[in-house]
């Protein structure tokens, strides 16, 4: 959600923590701040709105040092304000802070009671005063935090400097993100690995109660009772440039763009033609424990829960085995049944969902096998699974979903593969028809790609409209729950996903001549449900938007725009009826004068409840 930077060694901290928020920005953004050590005290320096506002503030004014933090700011408690942004200072503390205090009214008592002043409203200013109460006392900077954590309830990644120890950034975390980097005399601290690639490649990921002494000669990390733990350093692979835009207007217009690559690439060194199978070496269960599986469980959220949506239908049709889809947010509130053998399956671009994470802990403490598709390596629910997939997408910058999902259905197409072959529903034969099919998949998103200006010709007819019905059957049915996702979260059009036979069970009431209707129509077995669906529609005078296969005529002749998509099998038809919808969503956004790469009110990753 918030982004944090810290860095330690012996350049200017400013330019470098400035270049490090900039690439976090995209995970918060209603204020940033900057501290500095500078000679004997640490200067702080906020500001409300984007990083730009942050920058101008520090235009022209004297800020040098050698050791700072700096943040990224998405209101949790508090208003966006100065005074609620990041870095809070505690007298000669100072920190930054991701994540949610719970048990911060009762710590604010206390420490009011001991003399403290706040000046925010934030539950982080408690966090700064409590580590600045045991500095106090004599504590070092470092042993301060750990008794500080043992005070505090709830999720937190944090980053602290001290007057008193100028060459030292403590950081700890306790269910938020945070990593550690290091490179010839610097080291650097932040909630996401993008924030220090400019820098260096070498890398550590916090566990779960970590506390890291980071300076410029060294990293001393201990666990909250101060005992020493070792992490693994790993070397990132992923390039920095391939962050930037390349020339795209917008992150989501160069993620939509990436898909053939992404989908690809998710696919790559993964399955045997000769074999019919899948390969998927870190899947983290042998034949027989797959074989062996009860249930199949998919939980995930927001657009990562439409693509276990899809993964139902697939997997159901592809393994014959009972899927139960749920949002993350709702399964971990209900005890849920859950056993042994089942096989657990969480979705997640960012691998930081607070929700999905619990949800995989609970299910892992019920003893099922949890397998995790993943995006973001090293991410803690890639490290917490016992097996993953990884969709080799790259960073998602944009707010907006987009290759992540696609790379989330290619990794379910494989997975159900393997499944399907080691359960034996599927045959070798059957196998290989199967991977004959999922490679053409990039070169068709390529030719959907090529006719971008028919969307946004569509767009030009319809941006001007309030409210949107999508509808979808069967696997077509997520995706149309997808496609209203992607146009409400960026053009702010209320928009809603209905699965089309239930329409003529509510939803009919709303239909007007204002309510344009997106209607997917695949040729499968429900095409002729779906024309009946669309006449339905047309009946009641709602303008409509087929997405059909090519070389269908008669939705094309009735519905009043038309875009087609390449012919394929049935179960592989979401992917190439997702990306139309990408770009409708776009291009309705951009003629709106939305900010789709950073839309209102959302974060890229939700790493608090
Ligand atoms: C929508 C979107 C969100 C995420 C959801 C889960 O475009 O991006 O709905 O899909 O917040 O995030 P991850 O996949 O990181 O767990």
């Amino acid at each position: 959600m918030c982004g944090i930077v810290g860095y330690v060694g012996d350049k200017d901290a400013v330019p470098i923590l400035l270049g490090g928020l900039k690439r976090l920005e995209y995970r918060g953004y209603d204020s940033a701040g900057v501290a500095v050590h500078q000679g004997e005290r640490i200067e702080v320096r906020r500001s409300v709105g984007k990083l730009m506002k942050l920058e101008q503030a520090l235009l022209g004014k004297e800020l040098h040092g050698h050791i700072g933090i700096g943040h990224t700011r998405w209101a949790t408690h508090g208003k966006p304000s100065e005074q609620n942004a990041h870095p809070h200072r505690s007298e000669g503390c100072v920190l930054v802070h991701n994540g949610i205090i719970e048990n911060y009214v009762p710590l604010r008592q206390q420490l009011e009671r001991d003399g403290y002043k706040f000046e925010s409203e934030t539950d982080t200013e408690v966090v700064a005063h409590l580590i600045n109460k045991f500095v106090k006392k004599g504590m070092r900077l470092g042993e301060a935090v750990r008794a500080a954590t043992k005070e505090i309830r709830g999720s937190y990644a944090i980053a602290v400097i001290s007057e008193r120890e100028p060459d030292t950034i403590v950081a700890a975390r306790s269910g938020c993100p945070l990593v550690v980097g290091k490179s010839e005399g610097a080291a650097f601290v932040a909630s996401d690995v993008m924030a220090m690639l400019d820098h260096t490649r070498d890398v550590l990921y916090l566990e779960e109660g970590d506390v890291a002494e980071v300076g410029p000669s060294g990293i001393m990390l201990t666990d909250c009772e101060g005992r020493a733990v070792s992490r693994q350093t790993m070397k990132v692979t992923w390039d920095a440039a391939a962050a930037e835009k390349s020339g795209f207007p917008h992150f989501m217009l160069k993620e939509i763009y990436e898909q053939p690559q992404t989908i690809l690439d998710t696919m790559r060194g993964r399955y045997s033609f000769e074999e019919g199978e899948a390969d998927l070496p870190d899947i983290g269960l042998t034949n027989e424990q797959f074989a062996a599986v009860g249930r199949i469980w998919i939980v995930a959220c927001g657009t990562s829960w439409h693509a276990g949506l899809v993964g139902k239908y697939l997997l159901e049709e592809m393994v014959r085995t009972p899927v139960q889809v749920d949002i993350a947010s709702e399964f971990r509130y209900r005890n849920p049944l859950v056993e042994k053998n089942d096989l657990f399956i969480t979705i997640s671009q960012s691998g930081e969902t607070a929700d999905t994470l619990a949800a995989a802990r609970e299910a892992k403490q019920k003893g099922a096998r949890v397998v995790s598709i993943v995006n973001v390596v090293g991410s803690t629910l890639a490290r917490e699974s016992d097996g993953i997939l990884y969709t080799h997408c790259g960073p998602e910058i944009g707010v907006a979903s987009t290759k992540a999902f696609t790379g989330q259905l290619t990794a379910l197409y494989m997975l159900a593969l393997h499944l399907g072959r080691v359960r034996g529903v599927l045959s070798k034969a059957d196998g290989k028809a199967w991977l004959e099919r999922l490679v053409t998949l990039p070169t068709l998103v390529k030719r959907i790609l090529a006719r971008e200006a028919e969307v946004v010709a569509i767009a030009k007819r319809f941006y001007k409209k309030r409210n949107f019905l999508y509808l979808g059957r069967g696997i077509n049915y997520p995706i149309a729950l997808e496609g209203a996702l992607k146009l409400k979260e960026i053009s702010y059009i209320h928009a809603e996903g209905y699965a089309a036979g239930e329409m003529k069970h509510g939803p009919i009431a709303l239909i007007d001549r204002d309510m344009p209707v997106v209607v997917l129509a695949p040729r499968d077995r429900l095409y002729e449900k779906t024309v009946s669906n669309l006449m339905e529609v047309k009946a009641r005078r709602a303008p409509v938007i087929a997405l059909v296969a090519e070389g269908e005529r008669e939705l094309g002749m009735t519905a009043d725009a038309v875009f087609t998509v390449p012919d394929t099998h049935p179960l592989l038809s979401p992917i190439l009826f997702a990306i139309p919808l990408q770009l409708l969503a776009y291009h309705v956004a951009i003629l709106r004068g939305a900010d789709v790469d950073q839309p209102r009110n959302l974060a890229k990753s939700v790493t608090v409840e």
